[in-house]
């Protein structure tokens, strides 16, 4: 079945509908037909593409409100009554958690509790899918793809963090969910994405873009850390089909999941800034690639040089896979940011064409 005969008219609460990958959710929620519902803060950056492509005409209700505040949370849960609940709120810089670990704790742990409670005590919630990270796991840079069952981990505030709500989740699934009726939980662990309407601080895409979109010169932290890159729209395509695989109770499903790209989508940040410099064309200034540049408080802080993830347990369980060649993916990423930089008021309409571009993808896959 595909996915919008299954999610029309269903009920989908998403937190952190506000955010870079909430927005596209949202988006894409509301071209399979889904009713959605939106509880989240407003990410701190000056430019959020949630109000460019303007996400809260799309919500049937929102609540501009924190995931910490447990009762306010069980009372929008209450009203919206979701079948289906996605938890993307956090706080999701690995910089910013250096900086402020009470709150990224605070967000990413207490809110998940909140959130699995608040789901927990609600009866219409029959699926709950927690968005984690790809950087849950004990990571000593040997290069191999991390399978789910690897050890958990994470050597800064924000990765541990997210291996924290990992182990949350699982011992709530053993502790409360086996009764029947009971509500279906899993994780879901995905690596870095690209994707237009990313705004945040210190994620290469977006600084890279701001710099070419001023002419100036692009200054990349770490040149050779590698990562697994693919557009957002891959993993988000994956939550969706894992909340629907919990739905409609699928034993197998009540677990974690890695969501990433083939091993040819592995870049170096250096190659990334490369291939997005070249598509941006003529108008940037010069690439230059020197650790520490990118600002004052980047370079001191550890990252992982090596981050991949094994996608097998997705394809076999889920027969999710990867469709957009990662050459794509930096097209339609570019395109959107060309079409931002041009203050284009169709960034809805655009953003739509590359989920359904992506959708036909999908299907040819
Ligand atoms: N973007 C990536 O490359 C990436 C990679 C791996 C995992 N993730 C995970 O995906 C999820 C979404 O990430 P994103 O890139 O869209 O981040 P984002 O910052 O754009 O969105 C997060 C949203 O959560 C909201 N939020 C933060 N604290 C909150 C709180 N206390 N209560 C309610 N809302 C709160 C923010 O205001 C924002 O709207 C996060 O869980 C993140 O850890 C993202």
């Amino acid at each position: 079945m595909a996915l919008s005969d299954f999610f029309a008219g269903k009920r989908v609460l998403v937190t952190g509908h506000a955010g870079f990958k909430g927005t596209w959710l949202t988006l894409l929620l509301k071209l399979l037909g889904a009713e959605v519902y939106g509880y989240s803060l407003l990410p701190a950056s000056s430019e959020r593409m949630y109000e460019l492509v303007r996400g809260h005409e799309l919500l049937s209700s929102e609540l501009i409100a924190d995931v910490t505040d447990l009762h306010s949370l069980q009372r929008f849960v209450t009203q919206s009554k979701p079948q289906l609940v996605l938890h993307l709120a956090a706080q999701p810089l690995v910089i910013e958690s250096y900086l402020d670990p009470l709150t990224t704790y605070r967000t990413n742990v207490l809110g998940t509790l909140n959130v699995l409670a608040a789901c927990q005590a609600c009866p219409s919630v029959q699926s709950l899918t927690v968005i984690t990270t790809d950087k849950c796991y004990e990571n000593h840079d040997e290069g191999r793809p991390f399978k789910e069952t690897d050890p958990l981990g994470g050597y800064d505030m924000y990765s541990s963090s997210k291996a924290c709500a990992e182990i949350l989740c699982a011992s709530f699934r053993n502790s409360f969910l086996h009764e029947p009726g009971t509500m279906h939980l899993a994780t879901a662990r995905a690596g870095n994405v690209i994707g237009g309407g990313d705004f945040a601080a210190n994620r290469l895409v977006p600084d890279c873009v701001r710099a070419l979109s001023r002419g100036a010169s692009v200054m990349v932290r770490n040149p050779h850390a590698t990562r697994p890159w693919q557009h957002v729209l891959e993993p988000l395509y994956g939550y969706l089909t894992l909340a629907r695989a919990l739905y409609e109770g699928q034993e197998a499903a009540a677990s974690a999941f890695n969501f990433g790209p083939n091993p040819d989508s592995v870049l170096t940040a250096g190659e990334v800034v490369a291939a997005v410099t070249t598509l941006w064309g003529s108008t940037g200034g010069d690439t230059a690639q020197s650790e520490g540049q990118l600002g004052s408080n980047s370079a001191r802080f550890h990252e992982a040089a090596l981050l991949s993830l094994d996608n097998r347990k997705a394809r076999e369980v889920l027969g999710v896979k990867p469709a957009l060649p990662l050459k794509e993916a930096l097209e339609l990423t570019v395109a959107w940011y060309r079409a931002w930089a041009q203050h284009s008021s169709t960034l809805r309409e655009l953003s739509w064409q590359q989920i359904e571009h992506y959708l036909q993808k999908v299907e040819e896959a």
